[in-house]
């Protein structure tokens, strides 16, 4: 895991934070997650953040339990979830932009429905998830900054057409240690760089030696997916992870799937001048990236080998 404390790094020199850059850039290509701490910021503290996600528990308990994904290893997931997403840098809940995005972004357009009739019920559920998403735009700022420099992309390029209408879906969850097999099954995320809040352990990754991790909650664990594979060129692996099952202990997760604008076409990363492009295209990439015919086929057995949902 690559330990990260925002606080240190914005407040370091020049020189150290090119070291605390190329610590990050070495850790991705090993496959290892981000793991951010001390990112209180712009008056939300850590602890209004634990507050927040209490509220988004709260509010999960009511609703009814979803099945949709299946992992690499054939594991339904289970839990009690809905989305939310945001257009980077807008970190207020604009009910019209979700609706323009049902049907539009990578994630289920369900859960996005079903995410737009829970918040128009809860005022105090949005202020809370917009005092979240106040806190994760800077941090997310701050990550991309890092990536942008560590694949060499021209600093107005990157502000103009990388970051410019990149988006984050939320998805809210919560295992319900009262339901049988309330768990995740392995997989990577379909998207750039995903941020995982959460009360308590239970969600593992796998670095690139199939090492298995599980960070405690403190933190914010910040994953490579698998767009960032493929806009680098393979440099960043994407991290495989799952949630084991969660029995007699009930878990809330927020994950913020960071992704750049859909179907868009981008220079190819690392930068070096060359003319080739990369496209976005997230609906033909997301079930490739769970097919034993698609481009991370061959690690899945050593995957299943090693998952132990316990
Ligand atoms: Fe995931």
């Amino acid at each position: 895991m690559i330990h990260f404390s925002l606080a240190h790094y914005e407040r370091a020199p020049a020189g150290e934070r090119e070291k605390i850059e190329a610590a990050i850039h070495e850790g991705f290509k090993a496959g290892e997650a981000l793991y951010i701490t001390d990112y209180a910021c712009d008056g939300v503290s850590q602890e209004q953040v634990g507050q927040n996600v209490a509220r988004v528990r709260d509010a999960l308990r009511r609703v009814e339990i979803d099945e949709g994904f299946v992992g690499i290893d054939g594991k339904p997931v289970k839990r009690r979830s809905f989305c939310v997403i945001n257009e980077f840098d807008h970190p207020g809940i604009d009910f019209s932009y979700i609706s323009g995005q049902v049907g539009v972004c990578d994630g289920d357009p369900e859960s996005l429905l079903k995410g737009l009739s829970i918040l128009r019920a809860s005022p105090e559920l949005v202020r809370a998830l917009e005092q979240n998403n106040r806190l994760m735009n800077r941090v997310i700022g701050v990550v991309m900054g890092v990536l942008g420099r560590n694949l060499r992309i021209p600093e107005e390029y990157f502000r103009e057409h990388v970051l410019k209408r990149s988006t984050y879906r939320q998805r809210l969850a919560y295992y319900d240690g009262a339901v049988s097999d309330s768990l995740c099954g392995v997989h990577p995320d379909g998207n750039l760089l995903s941020f995982l809040i959460t009360d308590r352990k239970g969600f593992r990754y796998f670095d690139s030696q199939f090492r298995v991790h599980e960070p405690e909650p403190m933190g914010i664990v910040c994953l490579v997916g698998s767009l960032l594979w493929r806009w680098s060129r393979g440099l960043y692996p994407p991290v495989f992870h799952y949630v084991k099952q969660m029995s007699g202990e009930s878990k809330t997760s927020i994950v913020y799937l960071y992704n750049l604008e859909n179907n868009k076409t981008f220079r190819v990363a690392p930068y070096d001048g060359s003319r080739e492009v990369y496209v976005n295209d997230i609906k033909r990439y997301k079930p490739e990236d769970l097919s034993r015919d698609g481009p991370f086929a061959e690690v899945f057995d050593a995957l299943i080998e090693r998952v132990k949902y316990e």
